[in-house]
């Protein structure tokens, strides 16, 4: 067994090198090559290299932490899988693990990032044309696909976490299946080959076959080379990717776990947030070294219970304080996110506070004690009622089991699950696939614009309920993305595939235009894109909500947002001119501050807001503001989200127009106490009652008016 320090030496020595900036340079490279040689994954190498060159199609699977994401790009590489300027392609589920692991694939490299090693996410590309090592989201592997069919610049795409098994991934494995066979038997075969397109339904050389003088001119001199398919899972079942593949070959690395000693509580916990952090202190106070990771559903609750132990620190001991909070979540900036590898401060423990992104695709170095409350945040879809809420459920037994593997990584550890044991074997066997339980609207469309026209004759890896597939393209009729014929329409359905947005809020942008307020729907959708840009401390609610009073409008949250978005730029911008942009971005941070707003969201807003007034802008879209006429901006709200609407009943409760749900108006609303008639929102969440967030009142009227696709049955 290897020490523990070996495996991470270059996490836990701090370099601090007498002789200056270039030893301490070399220090670090070589702690760095160190690491690298200590990984388990290390030692197949060889052979691992050898089998990608004998298997068009291989799959690998290895424990987290043995070095698959990090390394296998870095030996392909340098095994020649790159000659003649390919690609090696890596899809990752989560944004979060794209960016960390294409710094630290830079970092070990010695390259700066965005040459040779890059990472490209949604609104935001870290690439250039000297990239060779580009990480990116599975989501934005597809969105590719649709600039470049035969995803010709790559020569290998590795299909990381497979095991998740996101609906990404899943139609992603569809797509390279087809895209495969038809690289494999070249471009200009193809055009005359037309049994592939049928295969997959598929209709990649659709241009070749419309107008194939175009496509010749397209793909002259564009050689294709075959591809080669990775597919990485830290999941012991490869058999149905292999299956999947046609029998394709798997290879297994061998990873390392100490012993994990699993705790359980003896009663269920009411409130699992109170039992962590009562748990966190008990490991601080009484267990030996050793950092904390902590499975929590989202950033609300993150963030919550970061300042829970920022307030109740202070009445330790002296000696006892030395406790360093480090949240992870998806849309904490970036900059953020690699502080979870940092080695603490001497005689500090880290307790990281991280969502589901730490269970397999993030490695964290120095955990020793994990607490698992056991619970996820997941996506659901009702396709009777095309409802689609983000609920907290029970986590699966995989889920359970790969979050204790993370205490026993670099020696034994202990794993505090927040639940009695009996528990832990009522819990589902693994997680339903994502395809499984999701709204398929946005993958549908994204099909069609790819030229899939039946997409019940997909060969998926694992078919989607027929009934989603329906009621979601039910949604894209709706939303005019669809012709009666099923077919992408002119302009709508194209401009709705290319924004990297959900559709109904690409059909916002796309109504907008028609009335004049894109410029305000164009921040109006950045920040429904985040998580809430509210931040109010628990004792600070009311002095929040008087501050906050300033902002709202009568007229709803969308509004209210708006005027937030707009005091917010003012200020960055007046502040911009009495200082330097770094100077003004700090003053702006302190203006949240005072304003009870949440700087981080708020900076993921602005970074869409800029990346699709980009995408509207080269679209042809024209960015006009309805200025003052807030009338105007309702309607188009009633226009854009009138599939969620709905009406006041005699109890001032609500019932939702399309699902026929009775739901309430979210507290944190402004409209909370003014209950108006009707009103439109854009998320519904499902705790013991069905509450809407995102409101604003609308006339009932407008409805049918404007959606008469849908209501003018009500007339
Ligand atoms: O993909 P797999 O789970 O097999 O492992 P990996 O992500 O390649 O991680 C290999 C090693 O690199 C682990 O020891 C991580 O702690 C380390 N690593 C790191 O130090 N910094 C990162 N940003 C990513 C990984
Ligand atoms: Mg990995």
């Amino acid at each position: 067994m290897p020490s523990m320090a070996s495996n991470n030496a270059d996490h836990t020595a701090k370099i601090n090198n007498p002789n200056g900036p270039k030893a301490d340079f070399m220090a670090r490279r070589q702690a760095i090559e160190k690491h690298r040689k200590a990984l388990p994954i290390a030692v197949v190498e060889k052979r691992l290299l050898e089998e990608v060159r004998n298997n068009d199609v291989l799959i690998i699977v290895g424990e987290t932490g043995s070095g698959k994401t990090t390394q296998l790009p870095q030996y392909l590489f340098y095994g020649g899988f790159c000659r003649n300027g390919g690609v090696i392609g890596i899809t990752q589920p989560r944004r979060v693990a794209a960016v960390t692991v294409a710094k630290r694939v830079a970092e070990e490299c010695g390259v700066t990032l965005g040459q040779k090693v890059g990472y490209a996410i949604r609104f935001d590309d870290a690439t250039s044309a000297s990239t060779r090592i580009k990480y990116m989201t599975d989501g934005l592997l597809l969105r590719e696909a649709l600039l470049d069919p035969y995803l010709s610049k790559y020569s290998v795409i590795v299909v990381d976490e497979a095991h998740e098994r996101t609906v990404h991934t899943d139609v992603l494995l569809g797509l390279l299946k087809t895209v495969q066979k038809t690289r494999s038997q070249g471009v200009n075969k193809n055009v005359h080959n037309r049994t592939i397109e049928a295969e997959n339904g598929i209709q990649l050389e659709k241009e070749n076959v419309v107008e194939s003088t175009g496509i010749m001119k397209h793909n002259q001199g564009k050689n294709l080379s075959p591809l080669k398919l990775i597919i990485m899972s830290a999941s012991l079942d490869a058999k149905i990717f292999s299956d999947y593949f046609g029998g394709a070959r798997a290879v297994h690395v061998q990873g390392r776990q100490y012993p994990v000693d699993v705790l359980y509580t003896h009663q269920p916990e009411t409130d699992y947030v109170d039992a962590t952090l009562i748990t966190i202190f008990q490991i601080h106070l009484e267990e030996g070294p050793g950092d904390i990771l902590v499975f929590l559903t989202g950033q609300e609750e993150i963030e919550s219970i970061e300042r829970l132990i920022q307030e109740r620190l202070p009445k330790l001991p002296e000696s006892k304080c030395k406790l360093l909070v480090i949240p992870i979540f998806a849309s904490l900036p970036s900059e953020k996110q690699m502080k979870v590898f940092m080695p603490p401060p001497s005689g500090f423990r880290k307790v990281i506070l991280a969502t589901n992104i730490a269970e397999t695709s993030v490695t964290i170095p120095g955990i020793r004690y994990v607490i698992d409350p056991g619970m996820v945040k997941v996506r659901t879809y009702d396709a009777s009622t095309g409802i689609e809420p983000l609920i907290i459920v029970k986590t699966s037994k995989a889920q359970a089991l790969q979050r204790s593997g993370r205490a026993g990584r670099e020696g034994p550890g202990k794993c505090y699950r927040l639940y009695p044991e009996n528990e832990f074997y009522k819990l589902k066997a693994s997680t339903t696939p994502e395809i499984k339980r999701c709204n398929l609207a946005n993958v549908i469309l994204q099909l069609k614009a790819l030229g899939v026209d039946d997409i019940l004759g997909f060969d998926f890896i694992e078919e989607p309920d027929r009934m989603a597939i329906i009621k979601s393209m039910e949604l894209l009729f709706l939303l005019g993305a669809l012709t009666d014929g099923s077919k992408l329409s002119d302009p709508v359905g194209h401009q709705m595939a290319r924004l990297p947005l959900d559709p109904i809020y690409s059909k916002a942008l796309v109504v907008a235009n028609q009335f004049n307020c894109l410029e305000e729907m164009l921040i109006i959708v950045a920040l429904l894109s985040v998580e809430s840009i509210y931040y109010a401390p628990r004792e600070k609610l009311e002095e929040s909500r008087t501050v906050l009073r300033s902002f709202s409008s009568l007229e709803g949250d969308h509004l209210t947002l708006l005027k937030i978005y707009r005091a917010s730029d003012e200020f960055l911008e007046k502040s911009k001119l009495v200082g330097s942009p770094d100077k003004a971005e700090k003053k702006l941070r302190k203006w949240c501050k005072q304003n009870f707003i949440n700087s981080r969201s708020l900076k993921h807003a602005r970074d869409i807001h800029s990346q699709i007034r980009r995408n509207v802008e080269q679209m042809g879209l024209c960015v006009t503001s309805c200025g003052d006429d807030t009338l105007q901006m309702r309607r188009c709200l009633a226009a854009s989200f009138f599939l969620n609407a709905a009406l006041k009943q005699p109890d001032g409760t609500y019932r939702a127009l399309s699902s026929g749900l009775a739901v309430q108006i979210h507290p944190s609303s402004v409209l909370f106490r003014m209950k108006p008639e009707c009103i439109i929102f854009n998320e519904l969440v499902r705790t013991n009652q069905n509450y809407v967030r995102n409101v604003s009142t609308i006339d009932y009227l407008w409805l049918p008016e404007l959606a008469p696709q849908f209501y003018a049955l009500l007339e």
